[in-house]
């Protein structure tokens, strides 16, 4: 029987190789090999803590950290390409050490599994993606600030059921995402806690009995705590779904606001215009250019929708301790994480350089319909009539003001005393859309003044500098 290079990974029980394509579909190595850095980083950490705990020498130790860097400098040199017979990232750089080191790289592995490795791995992978995304967070929320501080003054409709309500300041309108980034930001921090618990030790699923100090290496891997129970180490994937969750609020975030760009970039609307930078054309109709950044954010958010699933049921049936379905985490992981990431970079380039807002056609549209209903009940509640006696009078005249195609800032004054005794000439005033926003003093209102106070203390947040001015 030929001898292959798969038979010899694992212990003298087997004698035959995997069949080819078996072999290619239990190999993960085609993308775990992202984890390179982490398994590595994680080795080290392992390798000292064997030496510290004399479990091996020190020299040893010594020599197998060498070792590892080295493997680490081959693929910064794009020299280390481990083919299908190393399964993993997790046996192949094993492998290359033991190729490196002889015998030594054999003791590598001592007192530990590839199970509490790759948990180890993929949480080191995700913290730092973590910090990765809070950036890019900010980044969007700088972006929607930068616009927001621009328009602090412009005015848009607000609706609700997508007809028009009340309407608003446009800065208060782009406050409301930063908002929904900062809750995202503080819910990945929440999961990031989760995230930085180190499995490493809990080895197979029991434990080693080999003397090993499991708080040394998750320390000198920057983990805040170690799993208390070597089962549930390695067989949860909580953070995983944790993740994907929060991953999946911030494309439901995203792509909501992609949806009113692609409304607010319609003939229809035509509250903003998409610059060349961010936006495509039709390769048939000259005239058309196309939303393209958000359609694909829209389109993507169910990419990781789909993830938080997968994950979910991947880990349902699951008896205790590590099965191999795990392995389904990664390319989830994987995706997951650059969708959140490209979708933000690219709303966060939309909002600095790829859509300008249209400050007369907003102000045109707001001047133009009946979004100031409101404040007419309002006006006759202040001068004592009760606020459904007054609403009712309102509907009614805003019936007849369609019928006759009119707008209320068009009755003449005694239209409206007609209506109501309590009705003075300062009614125009009242019904004008700037007082209209004005008037909406109330915390968290879209009232100038309010929205002010809201920018102010986004630009706080995003410049904690700001804070105490030297
Ligand atoms: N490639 C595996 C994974 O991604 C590594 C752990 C394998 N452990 C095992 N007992 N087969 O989960």
């Amino acid at each position: 029987m030929a001898v292959d290079s798969t038979s010899s990974t694992w212990s003298q029980r087997f004698e035959q190789g995997l069949h080819p394509a078996i072999e290619r579909f239990n190999a993960s190595i085609g993308f775990d090999i992202a984890l390179l850095q982490d398994d590595l980083d994680g080795s080290v950490a392992h390798a000292r803590m064997l030496g510290q705990c004399g479990v091996i020498s020190e020299v040893e130790a010594a020599r197998l950290i060498e070792g590892l860097e080295l493997v680490r400098a081959e693929a910064a040199a794009g020299r280390f390409n481990p083919g299908l017979e190393a399964e993993d990232v997790h046996f192949a750089v094993e492998r290359r050490l033991i190729e490196l080191l002889g015998a030594l790289g054999k003791k590598l592995h001592t007192g530990r599994s590839r199970n509490d490795q790759v948990g180890t791995d993929l949480r080191l992978w995700l913290r730092r993606q973590i910090d990765a995304i809070d950036g890019d967070l900010q980044r969007f929320q700088r972006a929607l600030l930068a616009q927001a501080e621009r328009h602090a003054d412009t005015l848009i409709p607000g609706y609700t059921h997508l007809q028009r309500a009340q309407p608003l300041c446009l800065a208060h309108h782009l406050l409301a995402y930063i908002e929904m980034a900062e809750r995202d930001r503080s819910r990945l921090a929440d999961v990031r806690r989760r995230v930085n618990i180190c499995p490493l030790g809990a080895a197979a699923l029991a434990g080693t009995p080999v003397p090993i100090d499991r708080r040394a290496t998750a320390a000198e891997l920057g983990f805040e705590a170690i799993y208390a129970n070597s089962l549930d180490a390695v067989s949860d994937r909580d953070f995983a779904v944790e993740f994907m969750a929060a991953g999946a609020l911030v494309l439901a975030h995203l792509s909501r606001l992609a949806e009113e760009v692609i409304l607010w970039a319609s003939e229809e609307f035509g509250f903003v215009a998409l610059s060349d930078r961010c936006a495509t054309g039709s390769s048939l109709m000259p005239q058309k250019k196309n939303p393209d950044v958000p359609e694909l954010v829209r389109g993507k958010s169910g990419r990781v929708f789909g993830h938080l699933m997968g994950l979910l049921t991947m880990i349902k049936g699951l008896p205790l301790a590590y099965n191999k379905d795990f392995q389904e985490d990664k390319e989830a992981l994987f995706d997951g994480v650059r969708t959140v990431r490209d979708c933000l970079e690219a709303m966060a380039i939309l909002f600095e350089e790829g859509l300008e807002f249209r400050p007369q056609r907003l102000e045109a549209a707001v001047a133009a319909d009946f979004s100031n209903a409101t404040d007419v009940a309002d006006y006759l509640v202040a001068r004592g009539v009760p606020f459904r006696e007054a609403y009712q009078l309102v509907g009614g005249l805003v019936k007849t003001c369609l019928e006759q195609g009119v707008l209320l800032r068009d009755l003449p004054l005694e239209r409206w005393r007609q209506l109501h005794p309590a009705f003075e000439a300062d009614i125009f005033a009242a019904i004008a859309p700037r007082q209209v926003v004005a008037a909406r003093r109330s915390e968290g209102g879209t009232g100038f003044e309010r929205v002010r106070a809201q920018l102010l203390a986004a630009r706080q947040r995003l410049e904690p500098a700001l804070q105490n001015p030297a």
